[in-house]
């Protein structure tokens, strides 16, 4: 039998207590034939270092616009390849950034280059999940067609019980290679 095509999967890592997750994601996404490039922000190197998302996707880990170490023009070598884009953990930020065509780091430059599906797992507190402007910016990005694997009500960070906790990574997975 013909092994099943790989996939060029880019996962975007945002700044969220949720970060550590990516690990995992990364990992089951590889058992599931895909390739795997991260691109973090700069806020998500405080939850988890590149040096761990690197050693399991074994790819370089990209971040900064203008890193030395990274291609000038990365934000559009990796949208030409890409074939599926996983924000997980997304930011209140990144999705404010996205649904409102800002594009001041490399993730968010990427994703506007970029012409391949969209999934955003969003994470955060239950408050800011609520908030009405992170509301308007989701159905905003839902309009232009970006899929959102929702967040599920549990324990929280901050200790509180709510919606805003980051969808199960396995759930996260067969959304993605549905
Ligand atoms: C301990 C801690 C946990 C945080 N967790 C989240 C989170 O889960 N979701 C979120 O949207 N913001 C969270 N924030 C706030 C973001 O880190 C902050 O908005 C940051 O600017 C996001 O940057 P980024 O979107 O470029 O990754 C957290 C901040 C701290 C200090």
């Amino acid at each position: 039998m013909p092994s099943p095509k790989v996939k060029e999967v880019v996962l975007g890592v945002c700044g969220s207590i949720a970060a550590y997750k990516a690990g995992d994601i990364i990992r089951r996404l590889k058992d599931n034939h895909c390739d795997v490039t991260v691109i973090m922000t700069k806020e998500a190197a405080q939850f988890i270092t590149p040096l761990t998302l690197a050693s399991l996707s074994g790819r370089n880990v990209y971040s900064g616009m203008f890193d030395k170490d990274s291609s000038p023009m990365a934000h559009i070598e990796l949208a030409r390849s890409a074939e599926i884009i996983l924000i997980a953990p997304a930011t209140a930020n990144v999705i404010g950034k996205l649904a409102n065509g800002l594009a001041d780091d490399l993730l968010t430059t990427f994703v506007t280059t970029s012409r391949a599906e969209v999934f955003i797992a969003p994470a955060m507190n239950d408050a800011m999940y609520a908030n009405q402007i992170v509301r308007d910016n989701c159905a905003k990005l839902k309009k232009y067609g970006f899929k959102f694997i929702e967040p599920v009500k549990g324990k929280l960070a901050c200790g509180t019980v709510g919606v805003g906790h980051l969808a199960e990574v396995e759930d996260i997975i067969k959304a993605i290679l549905k």
